[in-house]
Order: C-alpha cells, then sequence, then structure tokens
C-alpha cells in the first residue's frame, strides 16, 4: 500500500501491532517446553542407537527453527550412519514403530509406504504428537535456513506466529485436504519481508556469496549466509510496525501477487516470473499436447528444491478456498477489523 495509506491507517496498525504482540505472547510454548521436546529427541535417540549402531536422531520443523507455537507437533529426522535405500529406509521405519510400540509410545501409526516413509506416534510423558523420518537432509537444512531468518529480524516470529494462526483458524493450512503447509505459509510471510522497500531481511542465500561458493546436499544448493551481520547487514532499515506489516501481507497476496505470473522465490528475495521457470514451459508443453496441464497454480519455490513448487498440494478448488481467505482478511483489514475478527475460527453455519 502506498505510504500515504499506511500513514491514515496508523491507529489501526497500532492496534494489530498490539493485538499480534498480545496473540504471539499468548501462542508462545510454555516455559518447560524446548526440555520436554529435548527429553523426546533423548529418547527416540537411544532406541535408534540400540537398532543401528551410529544412528542419530535430530529435531527439525518448527521446534528447531524457534518458529514453533504452543502445541506444535514435533518433527524429527533419523540419521542412519549411511544414506540409506528407500526400501531401506521403510524397514527402518517399521522397526522403528515396534520399537516406539514396545516403549509405551501412544498412537503409533508407521507409514512406512508413504512416497515420504514417516513413523507417527505420541509422546506417553509429554503428550506431544511426533513424527519420524529417514535421512531427510534438506529439511534439516531448511529448517536452519528459516531458524536464520527468525534471528535476523524480530519482526519475523510474530508475524509467522499470527499467519500460522489465522491459517489454522481458516482451514486453509490442512494439506490433505490440499491447502497448504505450515512451511509454504512461512516461505510467503519471508518472501514478502524479502520484498518489503526497504526489505525487512535480506534474501540469506544471496547476501555475501561468493562467486562459485555452494554446498551441495542431496543433489541441491543449500548454502546461506548464518551470520548477516558480518556480511554487511546491519539490521532492517525498514522501520514498519507488525501491523502494517501483516496489513502488507493480506494485501500482497490478495491483490498483488499474480498468481498466473508470479513465483514466490525466497532464494533469490524476490517475485519471479513464471515465463522463467520450468513449471511454466512443463505446462506449456503439456497444454501444447493437449494433455492436462500439470497444476502449478500458485507457485511457491522451495528455497533449496527449487524443482520443487509447494503450491502444487493446491487444486482449482483449494486455491479457490485459500484465496477467498486471502480476500476476506484484506477485506476486514480494509475495514479495520479487530485481528480477533480477522482470525476467527472457520465455521460453515
Ligand atoms: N518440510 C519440507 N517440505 C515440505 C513440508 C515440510 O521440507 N513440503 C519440512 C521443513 O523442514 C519444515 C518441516 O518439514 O520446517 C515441518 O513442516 P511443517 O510442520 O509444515 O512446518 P512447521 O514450521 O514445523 O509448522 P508447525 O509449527 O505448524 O508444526
Ligand atoms: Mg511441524
Amino acid at each position: 500500500a502506498p505510504a500515504s495509506k499506511l500513514l491514515a491507517d496508523a491507529p489501526y496498525a497500532e492496534h494489530l501491532t498490539a493485538a499480534i504482540g498480545e496473540l504471539h505472547a499468548a501462542r508462545l510454548p510454555p516455559a518447560d517446553d524446548a526440555r520436554w521436546r529435548r527429553a523426546v529427541v533423548e529418547h527416540v535417540n537411544s532406541i535408534a542407537a540400540r537398532l543401528w549402531r551410529g544412528a542419530q536422531v535430530r529435531m527439525f520443523g518448527s521446534s528447531a527453527s524457534g518458529l514453533h507455537t504452543r502445541g506444535a507437533d514435533l518433527d524429527l529426522c533419523l540419521l542412519p550412519p549411511r544414506p540409506p535405500h528407500i526400501n531401506a529406509a521403510r524397514r527402518m521405519i517399521s522397526s522403528i514403530g515396534v520399537e516406539l510400540e514396545a516403549q509405551g509410545m501412544l498412537e503409533v501409526l508407521p507409514l512406512p509406504s508413504a512416497r515420504v516413509p514417516i513413523v507417527k506416534f505420541v509422546d506417553r510423558a509429554s503428550r506431544l504428537q511426533c513424527d519420524i523420518c529417514v535421512n531427510n537432509l534438506l529439511a534439516l537444512n531448511n529448517t536452519a535456513l528459516l531458524g536464520a531468518y527468525a534471528r535476523a529480524d524480530g519482526r519475523v516470529r510474530p508475524l509467522v506466529a499470527t499467519v500460522k494462526y489465522w491459517a489454522a483458524q481458516r482451514k486453509v493450512n490442512e494439506p490433505y485436504r490440499g491447502t497448504l503447509s505450515s512451511y509454504a505459509y512461512v516461505l510467503l510471510m519471508i518472501g514478502y519481508l524479502q520484498t518489503t522497500d526497504p526489505p525487512v531481511v535480506p534474501s540469506l542465500q544471496q547476501l555475501g556469496r561468493l562467486d562459485g561458493v555452494e554446498r551441495i546436499v542431496d543433489g541441491y544448493d543449500v548454502w546461506f549466509c548464518d551470520d548477516p551481520g558480518a556480511h554487511g547487514w546491519s539490521g532492517s532499515a525498514n522501520t514498519q510496525s507488525i501491523g502494517e506489516l501483516l496489513l502488507g501481507f493480506f494485501a500482497r497476496y490478495a491483490t498483488e501477487f499474480d498468481d498466473a505470473k508470479h513465483v514466490v522465490s525466497v532464494r533469490l528475495g524476490r517475485m519471479l516470473e513464471r515465463a522463467g521457470k520450468v513449471w511454466g514451459e512443463q505446462q506449456t508443453a503439456a497444454a501444447r499436447k493437449g494433455r492436462r496441464a500439470d497444476r502449478h497454480l500458485f507457485c511457491i519455490e522451495d528455497p533449496f528444491e527449487i524443482t520443487h513448487d509447494l503450491g502444487r498440494v493446491m487444486d482449482t478448488t483449494s486455491l479457490g478456498w485459500t484465496r477467498a481467505e486471502f480476500s476476506r482478511a484484506h477485506a476486514l483489514m480494509q475495514a479495520r477489523a479487530p485481528l480477533a475478527e480477522v482470525c476467527a475460527a472457520w465455521s460453515d453455519a
């Protein structure tokens, strides 16, 4: 929105800023949360080390990036000493499932045949909902990247907490129903914060990168700048409040981002033109051959696995729901609705 508009909206933006602060504080994990999470990691680590010599268990996802809120699940990754073939990974999931059951874990559900084999369970002591996957090195690395963004500017955490809460309340954070994952919403927020004027956060994959430097993991370059302060980023010149930024986030995705033309790219820190992306070409090629075009309706590039579009879970129906929710939030904010109303629980009544 133009600066004049934001100025006119100042009291409303101030209200939003206060409300986001309260929501973030209320959604912060309890004081002993980190201890509980570490205890589960230790326990599962000891089980894994007993089953496979040299195996380790690591935490990833929001518990490890610092972008978690109260009650977030615990994402765990089993790292065998050597990268396993997919069938070995499936067997590991089954074996650890048996052992978790024997240790009295609750609701143990091994899904060894899933595209990404995982076992789900609820830790008996902490009641934390946990998932274990095998050797997901890209996820460990993208978690570290998100953690670096969370530390890069103090506004990232409250804004991410608010958008995750809004998406969950509005039922547009249900990947099994074709809406975006929490991870995708985090990328949408970072992508927005990189493209405000001036930016709130830089692209950590570009900042301080020396020519030819890369770090290849599973075939993708996962290099990023872990210490922006040491590479010429002396904090953001953007002085907008979190309220103004939340307004801008919804304006961006409700009105400015054209999903037919743009791709969200946290890697480059700017909106890409779809035309330059292989997805656009694939789609055109498929259409030419008269095949149903592959569904890249709203493109969010994974920062490392750049051939992966996180928006691909959406079909026209779930994209319709998601777009409607962005528009609703934007319209309510234009009408200066309280944050509680913007984030009101969805109901079909
Ligand atoms: N992940 C990924 N690719 C996806 C989805 C998830 O690599 N398509 C990885 C990311 O490392 C992400 C982690 O899995 O950080 C957990 O994903 P998710 O639960 O969606 O995100 P969280 O930030 O953990 O969200 P929440 O707090 O809601 O658990
Ligand atoms: Mg998670």
